[in-house]
């Protein structure tokens, strides 16, 4: 999605311009070709060799410089632009832009650029909270211009309050946004992901290696395409991803509540949970002793919360996960079937590269009508959209 994309990172002048430096980590990281574009103030803060050692282009300062003018250089950056990004953008080019002034390289060039353009405020409370500026931002929204609104906390200048500089990662991401076409717009999609806990007593769960990743990735590139997105999510360390409502949950049972209760709002509900099978009859409520050198712990099984839902009347679209360390083909076409699912996403994870607790997956999609699609070893990011592309062409034929 943002692996070769051309970038225009315009840096303004202002104490966050060092978080700036970050940002283009993260991009280029991502694959993103970045070319920095830096105001005169912004040199005071940080200078154009640590842009131009990160990104490995020259950095832009001049509007007339005799060697990028040669190829008209506002412009050449202008026309190749996928996005423009300004962070941080101050009060004065926000105000600039408004009113359409194009007096240095930065103005310019955004004035001239049919990219879209992000801007990530960072500025004094009472410069934020200033009707002048709020005009000049609605003025922008207005006209299509994007922007990643700052956040509350200590600012450099002593006062407390909104106008801190977005964190890098929530600006990436509303550049992944940026860049992605919004073809889910307008659906609601229920995803689970992570493993479920079940008790045996206050210190002890029966659980798997689910880390969550795939389901995240999932809510994140939905969220991305326009869906609106709930995740109802097992005991995971990963971050809730931007713009997604997340439930937590511990057990099968907690999970079951939670995805039933909220299933009829939903078109689509994607089960990538690892939920466990069996939890054990009893929790203890003290915690067991050891006695003796074998023990049993009786176990009863689990709902299955997909089979449920596959029997509603009206169920939503339904992908299901399975994954099988044998007969993969089998027992996936077995689970679309009884599950009543529309796709299942069959993960081989007999090897140590895919399926639980890595990045990446190896999977076959099998459809309701009977076709397949068989997919090598990619990024769990990237078997997300897929999915999410698949689903997209179904749905649009209804
Ligand atoms: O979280 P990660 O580390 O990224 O790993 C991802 C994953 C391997 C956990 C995930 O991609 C995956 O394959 N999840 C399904 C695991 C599995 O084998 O599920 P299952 O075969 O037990 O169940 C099949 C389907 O029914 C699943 O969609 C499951 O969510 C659902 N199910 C299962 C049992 C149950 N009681 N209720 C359910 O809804």
């Amino acid at each position: 999605m943002i692996e070769h994309k051309n970038i225009v990172l315009g840096v303004c002048g202002g104490i966050a311009a060092f978080k700036a430096i970050e940002l283009v980590r993260l991009l280029t990281k991502a694959g993103a070709d970045v070319h920095v574009v830096m105001t005169q103030a912004a040199r005071e803060f940080v200078t154009p060799l640590t842009f131009q050692t990160l990104s490995s282009h020259p950095v832009h300062t001049e509007l007339f410089n005799l060697i990028a003018e040669q190829e008209i250089g506002h412009i050449s950056l202008a026309d190749r632009a996928d996005l423009f990004i300004v962070a941080p953008a101050t009060a004065n080019i926000i105000g600039k832009i408004a009113s359409g002034i194009a007096d240095d390289m930065l103005t310019t060039t955004i004035m001239a650029t049919k990219a879209p353009v992000l801007f990530a405020p960072a500025m004094n409370v009472n410069m934020f909270t200033n009707p002048i500026y709020q005009e000049n931002e609605q003025k922008l929204r207005r006209l299509g211009y994007l922007f990643e609104a700052p956040v509350s906390g200590g600012l450099a200048c002593g006062w407390e309050g909104m106008g801190k500089l977005a964190a890098p990662e929530a600006i990436f991401e509303a550049a992944l946004s940026a860049l992605t076409d919004k073809d889910l717009a307008g659906r609601n999609i229920l995803i689970t992901a992570g493993p479920t806990r079940e008790e045996i007593d206050p210190v002890r769960y029966i659980s798997n290696h689910s880390s969550g990743k795939m389901g995240y990735a999932l809510a994140r590139a939905a969220q991305q395409r326009g869906a609106r997105v709930l995740l109802i999510s097992g005991p995971t360390a990963l971050a809730k991803p931007v713009g997604v409502h997340r439930i937590s949950v511990t057990s099968a049972a907690d999970m079951l509540r939670e995805v039933i209760g909220n299933a009829a709002d939903y078109d689509v509900v994607i089960k990538a949970a690892a939920v466990a099978d069996y939890r054990p009859q009893l929790r203890n409520s003290t915690k067991l002793k050891k006695k003796g050198d074998t023990t049993t712990i009786e176990l009863v099984r689990n709902p299955d919360i997909l089979a449920g839902l596959g029997k509603m009347e009206q169920p939503p679209f339904l992908v299901g996960f399975a994954a099988e360390t044998d007969a993969l083909v089998k027992n996936s076409l077995e689970k679309l079937c009884e599950k009543n699912l529309d796709i299942i996403v069959a993960n081989d994870v007999s090897g140590t590269d895919a399926g639980f607790n890595v990045d990446t997956n190896r999977a076959h999609l099998f459809f309701k009508d009977g076709s397949s699609s068989e997919y090598g070893l990619m990024t769990k990011d990237r078997l997300a959209g897929i999915i999410l592309d698949h689903i997209a062409a179904r749905l649009s034929k209804d």
